[in-house]
């Protein structure tokens, strides 16, 4: 794989690993859409004018806003929370307790990145109450990523954020627009669980809303490319679209002899 741009986050279901099967695949565009942006894996990696990158979840979308506004002023505050005292367990929850009890965006935001980065394999994950609840994560020593943090606050000059459901984002498009779908996936087995990074699951009602919307958008003018596990009531819903699939070796369950490839798939709404 060419040298590629890193996100600063760990994200389930980020996309950095499979940045050589994306790519290409993707339209020029003038206009680039995240209607679910995550860690942005795709987004630091193509070349366009002007981006709108959107997520449901707020903690994230302050995170990015700091950044892009703030610069080197958040960068250098954020990374006051990486230290080896910091790095062990006690702390650890101290910090979460913090962040939970905190409604200062800018310790939120900073304490957010400090959670992801010692916390447990960088998973999200919210209690029904809103608290982050993710378990010490015993790394040995997390790292502040500087570069791709600056790199983030150079690229995203050019973004604008936005914290909405994803059929807001895609309600209110321009023709030549290009957008990039990355939703949470579909379980893969019945006893895999819904992955959750904000508090809400994301249905299957959601899935085929998604879909239907990206029928309507190609019919537009507005091309869509959506990715998801390769499974077949999906290929169902993404039935207008063409469709590649490719293998990844990704971890999708926690009993190691059930760890195996999954295939992913790529449709492509034109
Ligand atoms: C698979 S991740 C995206 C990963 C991203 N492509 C990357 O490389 O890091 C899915 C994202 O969708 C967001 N999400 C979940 N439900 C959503 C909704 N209804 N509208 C918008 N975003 C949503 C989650 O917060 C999560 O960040």
């Amino acid at each position: 794989m060419n040298e590629k741009n890193r996100p600063f986050l760990k994200w389930p279901g980020g996309k950095y690993k499979l940045l050589d099967k994306i790519l290409p695949k993707l339209p020029q565009s003038h206009t680039w859409v995240e209607p679910f942006v995550g860690a942005g894996a795709v987004f630091l990696n193509v070349n366009t004018e002007q981006a709108i990158l959107n997520d449901i979840n707020p903690d994230l979308i302050n995170l990015y806003q700091l950044i892009k506004t703030e610069g080197n002023t958040f960068i250098d505050y954020a990374s006051q929370f990486f230290n080896k005292k910091n790095n062990q367990e006690k702390k650890y929850y101290q910090l979460r307790t913090a962040f939970n009890e905190s409604e200062d965006i800018v310790l939120r935001s900073a304490l957010f990145l400090y959670l992801n980065r010692h916390g447990y394999n960088g998973l999200c994950r919210y209690n029904q109450k809103g608290g982050f609840n993710v378990p010490f994560g015993r790394y040995k020593n997390p790292k502040f990523p500087q570069q791709q943090l600056l790199y983030f606050h150079q690229k995203s000059q050019r973004a604008t954020f936005t914290c909405k459901d994803y059929r807001q984002i895609l309600k209110n498009l321009k023709k030549g627009s290009v957008v990039y779908c990355d939703p949470p996936y579909v379980p893969i087995s019945e006893s895999a669980s819904f992955t959750q990074y904000s508090g809400k699951i994301f249905t299957w009602q959601d899935q085929q809303d998604l879909a239907q919307m990206a029928i309507d958008l190609s019919r537009k003018g507005i091309q869509v490319l959506i990715s998801n596990h390769d499974l077949k009531p999906l290929r169902e819903i993404y039935r207008d679209a063409k469709i590649t699939s490719f293998d990844v070796a990704r971890t999708i369950n926690c009993n190691t002899q059930k760890r195996g490839p999954v295939k992913e798939l790529l449709a492509l709404f034109t």
